[in-house]
């Protein structure tokens, strides 16, 4: 008898060991952010790798916030060596967020499983940046910091014992019978025996975003040039090919900031040796001069695996890790001795000649060229841990190379996760599909990173336009000609609708700038969802909708989803056209909104629908909105170049603007040098359009020229 009673003890004593279920213990170690952790998390996770510090002053003025779920419904169990999390979704609540998705913007319903790859046609969780981090309609946001492949079920299970269960039905004699019954909870599974997990208040959902960035550093703020044009030339072209091309933008009066060098600088890629061909680039510091000279900066294309043939290898050996990548070694880059390595050539051989930044590649999957998850690394992190922190060790460690120098980059890299807000790096992809591309820029608002629609090539100038159209309205305005050999002119019935387009982009570099600056010190994404946006209706009208779909949330979710116009800073909206299409439905928020190109009235709270013809990109503006422009410059200005500025207001309303300004390519807003000017246009006494600029702060840079006004709306 005793002994059986010390037994059921012993196994109690094992079972409550093994399975715990705890209410999380949440503490506010930020402005509006909370942390609880749950079992014990592992030493390595994604804010580990991503390094970065929470700007807490920027999120003490974000506003007051309380925590916004009810805690007794957030529920975390640590049971057989992983945690099982639970939140509470209410009916009418629709989730967005997890990563860097192509082709829904609506998360409710999914099930993912989070995991750094290429993006493979499914938004399933694989893609360049799986970012834990999902935000709701009802305002607040939910990060689970985790280096794991985590599975989501975000609104999909049902429990027996939920407090909202969906009612059992027969499917023989009830129509509204649903395959997928109504869930009450976003359920999250961390194959590991604990976690951190971060909630982000709001009251608004555009607030936990800003939140979730600002906790990240604050989004990136690239120089001035990173802002103008970027073409990224073919494959194996040699110095002189490049000076060409240089050359024939100016002729041909095409702006450029940076050129891009894709496979061929190098003396071996794929692996890649990491040093210049001297055959193609018998003076690679001459080159990066000469280049520097005509105003053009140059960015390499990299992958990080090493070469038996690249002079660090035997160095580099002994931290890279068990399998490799096209037979090419594998750093290790949570390692301080890999990272001397690798970077220390980086920074010997390009970037202490000028390079401006780098385009990192292949650090994202796909499965069959990465290493395995069978791999192992020298610091003992596993490989599914590596896989998902690649991305964002390259981002950082090569980052630091550029602000040791306090010289700002902007570059590209395939893969980022949670906590890389800050990296001055955008992402992008082989899968072209003009559309879906739309729709990551939308979900890059979500998930903490900067994605470019890149332009490659086209079957036809109209394709070649209206794809031209949307990178210039993205953080990258880039042509990626690394196959193809275009050009901006190569489709001769649209070469100057083209040229006309990219000198738009440089004349809004003010625009852009500030909307950047507001991204770094505000947290606030510029190319975000209309979802986000004051004012946006989530009602559809009633006819849309069948009635069975209105019993299903998530179906009903869908069938409201926009995934094809976005918001481009604060007062921009976007609805590209895609091929084929001559027209389309746009969905204007309330309040009254203006064309860009002619500051005509359009609509308010409404769908309208636009035949805008091949030579235009839909632009709207809101009532009262001010966009700062320069002129159509060939190159962004230099560092503390002084620029005129076009102020364009728009509407009926006045309105105020804050126009960022620093030195535009160092660190030095860091230490306070930088100001906000406020731009306002008011009616005067005789009901006449007045616009101002407040006057330069004393010994702040200052580059603001002469002033003009121009009162779009007539
Ligand atoms: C791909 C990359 C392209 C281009 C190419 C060069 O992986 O996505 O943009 O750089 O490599 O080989």
């Amino acid at each position: 008898m005793q002994s059986k009673s010390l037994f059921s003890f012993i196994f109690l004593l094992l079972f409550a060991s093994i399975t715990f279920s705890q209410q999380p213990q949440w503490t506010e170690v930020a402005p509006g952010v909370w942390k609880a952790v749950i079992g014990k998390p592992e030493s390595y996770d994604l804010l580990k790798a991503a390094g970065t510090e929470p700007n807490k002053s920027a999120l003490g003025k974000v506003g007051p916030a309380s925590f916004p779920l009810n805690k007794p419904d957030i529920d975390a169990t640590v049971t057989d060596g992983k945690t099982y999390l639970r939140f509470p979704l209410q009916k009418q609540e629709q989730i967005f967020g997890f990563g860097l998705n192509f082709q829904t913007v609506y998360q409710r319903g999914k099930i993912l499983q989070l995991h750094v790859d290429h993006y493979g046609g499914k938004d399933n969780g694989r893609t360049h940046a799986p970012t834990p981090f999902y935000i709701s309609s009802n305002g607040y946001g939910v990060f689970i910091n985790s280096a794991r492949y985590l599975t989501v079920y975000a609104g999909a299970g049902v429990r027996r014992d939920s407090k909202n269960p969906p009612v059992a039905k027969d499917r023989n004699t009830d129509k509204t019978w649903s395959a997928r019954p109504y869930s009450d909870a976003v359920e999250i599974l961390v194959p590991a025996g604990g976690v951190e997990v971060y909630v982000f208040g709001g009251p608004k959902a555009i607030d936990a975003i800003r939140r979730y960035n600002l906790f990240n550093g604050g989004g990136t703020l690239p120089p001035r040039w990173g802002l103008g044009f970027t073409q990224r030339v073919q494959r194996l072209y040699n110095a002189d090919d490049v000076k060409n091309e240089a050359k024939a933008f100016e002729e041909k009066g095409y702006p450029l900031d940076f050129i891009g060098l894709e496979p061929g600088w190098q003396s071996k890629s794929y692996p890649c040796t990491f040093e210049w061909d001297k055959k193609r680039f018998p003076n690679p510091e001459q080159f990066v001069k000469d280049m520097m000279k005509v105003g053009i900066r140059i960015n390499l294309w990299l992958n990080p695996y090493v070469s038996p043939e690249a002079s660090i290898y035997n160095s580099i050996k002994p931290f890279t890790a068990s399998h490799t990548v096209w037979v090419g070694a594998v750093p290790d880059f949570s390692m301080p001795e890999a990272r001397k390595i690798f970077f220390g050539q980086l920074k010997k051989d390009q970037v202490d000649i000028g390079v401006s930044g780098y385009k990192i590649d292949e650090v994202d999957g796909y499965d069959h060229y990465l290493w395995p998850d069978v791999t192992t690394f020298p610091s003992g992190h596993g490989a599914e841990q590596m896989r998902q922190t690649y991305g964002l060790l390259v981002q950082r460690y090569s980052a630091e190379m550029y602000r040791a120098l306090n010289t700002r980059t902007f570059g590209l890299v395939r893969a980022s996760n949670g906590g890389g807000s800050s990296f001055p790096y955008v992402i992008y992809n082989d899968y072209y599909d003009h559309a879906d591309f739309i729709t990551a820029l939308i979900n890059s608002g979500f998930a903490g990173v900067l994605w470019t629609p890149e332009a490659r090539a086209s079957k036809t100038g109209e394709e070649w336009l209206r794809r031209f159209q949307t990178v210039v309205f993205s953080p990258m305005a880039m042509i990626n000609a690394w196959a193809s050999g275009t050009k901006p002119w190569s489709y001769p019935e649209v070469a100057e609708q083209v040229k006309q387009y990219s000198l738009l982009r440089m004349q809004m570099i003010p625009y852009w700038y500030s909307e950047f600056a507001r991204y770094h010190f505000e947290g606030t994404p510029i190319f975000r969802a209309m979802n986000l946006e004051e004012g946006f209706s989530h009602e559809v009208k009633k006819e849309a909708v069948n009635q069975n779909l209105e019993q299903n949330p998530y179906a009903e979710a869908i069938s409201k989803e926009i995934k094809d116009q976005y918001m481009a800073g604060e007062n921009l909206l976007v609805a590209p056209l895609f091929t084929g299409q001559t027209s389309r439905k746009v969905v204007l928020p309330k309040g009254k909104w203006f064309d860009f190109y002619t500051g005509a009235y359009v609509g308010d709270g409404e769908i309208i629908t636009v035949t805008p013809g091949l030579d235009k990109i839909p632009v709207y503006v809101k009532d009262g909105a001010i966009i700062p422009m320069m002129p159509p410059m060939l190159h962004a200005p230099a560092k503390g170049q002084v620029i005129d500025l076009e102020v364009r207001h728009y509407g009926q309303k006045p309105g105020s603007f804050k126009l960022y300004d620093d030195d535009g390519e160092t660190f030095n807003y860091e230490k306070g040098e930088y100001s906000w000017r406020t731009i306002t246009v008011e009616r005067d006494a005789k009901g006449q359009w007045k616009g101002s600029i407040s006057a330069p702060e004393k010994g702040k840079p200052n580059t603001v020229g002469q002033v003009s006004w121009n009162f779009m709306t007539k």
